[in-house]
């Protein structure tokens, strides 16, 4: 469970977030949605910590991380993956070194149970576990941020993951990977995520609830359908862009109901064919 209750921030004379409350329920995925620098990946760095709110607090699991010794707060870092905007691989290391990057730091394990682990992670992201010793600039985008979502994951086995526009500059069949990759691992392993998007299409694809900000203050909270129906004038605008994408996407969704369930649901997989499950699709190769 992850809630930000009144937080304030401020950087100077800027107010980046202004009275910033949601919460996440445990296992489940919360969108934050806003254009440009309405602070939607500086809510992702006073979740990790990176940075204090002026006030408010935030609490993971009960605990408020604004409040704790800075051991506490490494140790309860530890307990979340994130990937970072634009992927971030370090390009002069292999993928294998990537995703085992923090495992080396811990240094559990030999050399071979590394490898091993490493090998199980990029299968688990649907990729060739062969891929170990390529360098990241071998790889497409998408592989790319295939691989850093592996990173995140093989760090601690994080009961948290954060997704900073993941699907950002991809096309759209390698960003329609990483969104069912991304469902996946909340419902088969029950990660409790928030992803930060400005693609209405993939918000409401991965999003249990969507949480909108502008100018660093939220001006929605709800699900899909519920989002689309709002009437403001800054959503309508918000929205116009994508008008497409959202009547398509909330015929899916509200097919489905309320949005919680399954909000991809038939959703924006064009046709693709639901073919034995989780499993067999994320083993996919890109
Ligand atoms: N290190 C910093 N120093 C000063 N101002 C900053 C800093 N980082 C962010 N800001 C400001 O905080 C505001 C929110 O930034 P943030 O990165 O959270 O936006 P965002 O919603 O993630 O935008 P984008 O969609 O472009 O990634 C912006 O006005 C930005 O200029
Ligand atoms: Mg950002």
């Amino acid at each position: 469970m992850i809630q930000f209750r009144s937080v304030d921030f401020w950087i100077g004379e800027n107010h980046i977030l202004e009275n910033v409350t949601f919460s996440v329920p445990r296992g489940k995925t919360k969108v934050i949605l806003g254009p440009s620098g309405s602070g939607k990946s500086t809510i992702l760095r006073l979740l990790m910590g990176l940075w204090l709110p002026d006030s408010g607090s935030i609490l993971v699991d009960g605990e408020d991380i604004t409040q704790v010794t800075p051991e506490r707060l490494r140790e309860m870092r530890r307990r979340m993956g994130i990937v970072f905007q634009q992927g971030a691989l370090f390009d002069s290391m292999t993928v294998g070194e990537n995703i085992a990057y923090t495992l080396l730091e811990d240094s559990h394990g030999d050399e071979g149970e590394i490898e091993r682990v490493v090998r199980s992670y990029l299968s688990l992201v649907g990729l060739d576990p062969d891929l170990i010793d390529r360098m990241p600039d071998e790889l497409s985008g998408g592989m790319q941020r295939r691989v850093a979502i592996a990173r995140a994951l093989a760090a601690r086995d994080p009961n948290i993951l954060l997704y900073d526009e993941p699907t950002t500059g991809l096309d759209p069949q390698s960003a329609e990977r990483i969104t069912d990759l991304i469902v996946q691992l909340r419902d088969k392993m029950g990660k409790t995520s928030i992803m930060v998007t400005h693609d209405i299409a993939d918000a409401f694809k991965v999003g249990d609830r969507i949480t909108l900000l502008d100018k660093g203050a939220v001006v929605f909270e709800g699900t899909a359908p519920e989002l689309a129906a709002a009437q403001t004038p800054f959503i309508g605008e918000f929205l116009a862009p994508y008008r497409k994408a959202v009547s398509a996407a909330t015929r899916n969704v509200g097919a489905g109901g309320s949005g919680a369930g399954r909000p991809d649901a038939g959703g924006s997989g064009a046709g693709r064919p639901d073919a034995g499950g989780p499993q067999a699709r994320m083993g996919e190769t890109p």
